[in-house]
């Protein structure tokens, strides 16, 4: 029986109870698809670096990277001050693992509630590819004379020729797999950052000549962000640097139905990917079994997906399109009408007695 490798990092807040539910599914998907997946425990987050001082170490990495996949439930906590566990693990972890795709399926279920008047199921269904490893999330830039009335703060956007054709290039395969509208939007903003986005549409420009099959559009950032809210049918897959991704994709997250049902994949197409509810840890809700739990489920089927495991993958999307449907009252922290895991036990549910 093929077996998988996965490390999971249930992490910090409603993590580990969402994490648990994404175990859930994939284990009862993968039990009736004929393979079995061995997990390994990380403990890694706010409470761990609280308790030892630790973030991640060059040994939790060492053995990372044995891995076929990681799974996170969420890192983030309310007493450790903002971006050291965001830098030191989230964006640490992409950065070794080299896992320069951020994948984000947007696609608004049946029986879930957008925020979009007169928008339906019908009018969202796209994906967004963000660059992982490079633009402003790079780290160059500095401090000069910090702390004066002189002080200088410089944050630069690293574009490389090979990072930026790698993205554009992973895009244009997706769009023609996932062979929906068959269409490929690159979001920039040329008007401006006249340099790095240049280099963008170049590049996409040429990839483009290899995808006949393909079509293209271009549109400024914050033009999407306007196109998204009014016309969301407009958009199949749309390719964009690191920051204006992780911007449109929490735009995104919200026509779709919000924070309980986004999920994200960090891929190395070569490597070890890691995938994550995009939620965060909701310290407040912690331990309360109020969480949606259909973000990391979601998060588990793209694992499975990107493993190559399509026909478990599907067995979750489908039983989670059931759980949306049928039973659901919301998809909102608490009022889902369900605990968490009783959220779980619904899809697993369906996955089990599944055809
Ligand atoms: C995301 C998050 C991260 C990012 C933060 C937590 C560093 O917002 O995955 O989109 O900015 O990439
Ligand atoms: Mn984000």
């Amino acid at each position: 029986m093929k077996e998988y490798k996965v490390g999971v990092i249930p992490g910090d807040g409603t993590g580990p109870e969402v994490i648990a539910e994404g175990i859930k599914a994939v284990d009862a998907a993968s039990n009736r698809a004929g393979f079995r997946i061995e997990y390994e425990n990380y403990n890694l987050g706010g409470e761990h670096y609280k308790k030892t001082g630790e973030i991640l170490s060059d040994s939790v990495l060492e053995s990372l990277s044995g891995l076929d996949a990681i799974y996170l439930g969420a890192i983030g906590h309310p007493d450790v001050r903002p971006g050291i566990l965001e830098k030191g693990i989230l964006l640490k972890l992409r950065f070794h693992f080299d896992q320069y795709i951020n994948l984000r399926p947007v696609i608004l279920f049946e029986g879930v509630e957008t925020p979009l008047k007169n928008k339906g199921p019908e009018h969202i269904d796209f994906v967004v590819v963000r660059e992982n490893t490079e633009g402003l999330y790079s780290g160059a830039g500095g401090f000069h004379k910090k702390g004066t009335p002189h002080e200088v703060a410089i944050q630069e956007s690293v574009n490389t020729r090979r990072g930026v054709e790698r993205c554009i290039r992973y895009a244009f395969e997706y769009c023609r797999k996932r062979n929906k509208g068959k269409k490929l939007t690159l979001c920039g903003k040329t008007n401006v950052l006249t340099y790095a986005f240049d280099l963008w549409e170049r590049t996409f420009n040429d990839v483009a000549k290899e995808y006949p099959d393909i079509q293209t559009d271009y549109a400024n950032v914050d033009a999407i962000c306007m196109w998204m809210v009014k016309n969301p049918e407009w958009f199949d897959v749309i390719v964009t640097d690191n920051m204006f991704g992780d911007i449109i994709s929490d735009l995104a997250a919200m026509i779709q139905g919000g924070m309980g049902v986004s999920a994200g994949g960090n891929i190395n197409p070569a490597g070890v990917s890691m995938f994550e509810p995009i939620g965060g840890s909701a310290p407040k809700y912690t331990g309360r079994q109020v969480i949606n739990p259909i973000a990391a489920i979601l998060a588990g089927q793209l694992m499975l997906e990107t493993l190559g495991e399509s026909r478990a993958a599907s067995m979750i999307e489908k039983a989670v399109k059931k759980t949306l449907r049928n039973d659901l009252k919301g998809v909102a922290a608490g009022k889902m009408g369900f605990t968490t895991g009783e959220v779980g036990d619904l899809v697993k549910g369906y996955i089990v007695n599944s055809k």
